[in-house]
């Protein structure tokens, strides 16, 4: 599979501060990679090197074989970006932001009704940016990132402070755009957003890659308990290990119509989460 990006022992520090330490990791073509972690962590960092919005202290970060802090203006043409205020222009409407970035980017394609269409936005597009709400901002800012139709996409918490309806709106959007085959790096403090969405998920806690892999594959790995939780109808919620024994009682609930629900017991990211680092995720 080729690598879409690549990293290798990097290393950050802002003024003698270790903010990421010896990050080693590769992102597959056409993946949905998902960098969780708490506030803090170094994940917007991470993004700044990556695109060549920051040079990393030591060690090297690839994105499609070419150095990130020596990225072309071609290369730019393949990365599409949605950070936090970044690249919106206030006093601009919809349709402006997303016609002088496309100016800029030397494309007339003029698929902008199309884009505002489906990120939701036809009807506020000659409204001023300073003028929407939050999730309305949001959408632009994915409509911004994706008009170039980028081979990668960086996703900074896209969906952090968001309403119910625009996390599944942006969630569907996403989903749409790794189908065209685009690579997606998205950073997320949202557990069930990276189980969701992402092909692999790793772990960051101050700086450091804790845990890497697909999300049900880490859950069962740190699935020490290995139980059975049952649910019978008359209320009753029991655990049962997993033996010869439980077995038999298991059978004996379903032929006698008593088991209304059974569950393994895995635990989920969040615990898994404060087991490796001994603290809870924010919220
Ligand atoms: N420009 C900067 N100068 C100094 N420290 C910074 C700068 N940017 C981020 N940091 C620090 O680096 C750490 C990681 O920050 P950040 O990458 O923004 O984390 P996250 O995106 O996971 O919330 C934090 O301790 C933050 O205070
Ligand atoms: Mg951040």
């Amino acid at each position: 599979m080729k690598k879409a990006i690549v990293l290798n022992n990097l290393k950050h520090s802002f003024n003698n501060k270790i903010v990421l330490n010896n990050i080693n990791l590769s992102v597959d073509e056409g993946e949905i990679f998902g960098l969780l972690g708490p506030s803090g962590a170094g994940k917007t960092t991470l993004i700044n090197i990556i695109t060549g919005q920051l040079r990393c202290s030591d060690g090297s970060s690839k994105v499609f074989e070419h150095d990130s802090y020596n990225l072309s203006a071609d290369d730019y043409k393949e990365i599409g970006v949605m950070m936090d205020n970044f690249g919106l222009y206030e006093r601009l409407n919809c349709y402006d932001n997303l016609k002088f970035y496309q100016m800029v980017d030397g494309n007339d394609s003029k698929n902008i009704d199309e884009i505002l269409i489906k990120v939701g936005l036809y009807g506020a597009k000659k409204t001023n940016v300073s003028n929407l709400s939050k999730g309305m901002k949001n959408r632009l800012a994915f409509a911004r990132a994706i008009i170039r139709k980028p081979k990668i996409l960086f996703l900074d918490e896209p969906t952090s402070g968001l309403d119910p309806t625009t996390i599944e709106a942006i969630h569907k959007m996403i989903l749409e755009e790794k189908k065209k085959g685009t690579t997606i790096f998205l950073t997320t403090h949202n557990m069930y957003e990276a189980e969701k969405l992402c092909d692999n998920i790793a772990l960051l806690n101050e700086g450091n890659i804790v845990e890497y892999g697909k999300t049900k594959e880490i859950c069962r790995r740190y699935n020490h308990q290995k139980k059975f939780k049952i649910h019978l109808n008359n209320g009753e919620d029991i655990e049962l290990n997993i033996n010869e024994e439980s077995a038999e009682l298991i059978k004996e609930y379903i032929i006698n119509n008593k088991l209304e629900t059974i569950h393994s017991t895995e635990p989920n990211l969040e615990t898994i989460f404060m087991e490796l680092t001994g603290k809870e995720f924010d919220k």
